[in-house]
């Protein structure tokens, strides 16, 4: 996927007789990493961030959206709070970041697409950060869940994450998401919009 305001799913952003888009972060995580990669957006693009948790955390308010989320067990943990939000978000363009073990591909591509409504996925520029997996920090029965993920896996690389975890935080893998997030705060929107 594209970056940039010329991707045909922006058009329209640009126009100068409007107002300046403003925009908001709202990330859904459990064990820090998605939570760390929105607070590094934050930081040095200015947005506020919000836990999806947070019952304040209300997008309608923004002109564009930064959402985040990590990846647990194929799903996108941020796609019930999308759900019950579909209304007030469902205009708004929309940089989803998720955070995951998997790089990207087809496979997070597909988890991507199951996981959140159709209509939505047009208008969503996807960046895939790679997570972290303590597995001495998750409960018992989490870490039984992955032990039996790793034993249904036949990509040794992924199966060897799952026993043994990881650690692929990179604050540097944001830069897309930067750029992205500072082409709409320095463009202009319609009211409609
Ligand atoms: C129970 C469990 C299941 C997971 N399932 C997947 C998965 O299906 N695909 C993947 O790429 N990563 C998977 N991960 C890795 C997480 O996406 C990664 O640890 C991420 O950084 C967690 O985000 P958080 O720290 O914000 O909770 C899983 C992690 C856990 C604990």
């Amino acid at each position: 996927m594209g970056y940039g305001l010329k991707n045909a799913k922006f058009e329209g952003l640009n126009n100068k007789a409007g107002f300046k888009m403003n925009g908001a972060i709202f990330f859904s995580g459990k064990y820090g990493s998605t939570a760390q990669y929105a607070d590094w957006i934050g930081e040095a693009t200015g947005l506020p961030v919000f836990d999806v948790k947070d019952a304040s955390a209300d997008p309608s308010k923004y002109d564009f959206l930064v959402l985040g989320s990590s990846v647990i067990i194929y799903k996108l943990t941020i796609r019930n709070w999308v759900k019950e939000n579909l209304a007030n978000i469902v205009k708004k363009p929309i940089i989803l970041f998720t955070v995951s073990g998997a790089p990207s591909g087809q496979k997070l591509d597909d988890w991507v697409a199951d996981s959140l409504p159709k209509n939505l996925l047009s208008q969503i520029e996807h960046v895939a950060l790679r997570g972290r997996l303590n597995p001495k920090e998750v409960s018992w029965w989490t870490r039984l869940i992955l032990k039996i993920g790793a034993w249904k896996n036949d990509d040794p690389e992924a199966k060897k994450q799952e026993l043994e975890g990881f650690d692929f935080m990179d604050k540097s893998s944001i830069k897309p998401i930067l750029k992205l997030a500072q082409q709409f705060q320095s463009s202009r929107a319609t009211s409609s919009q």
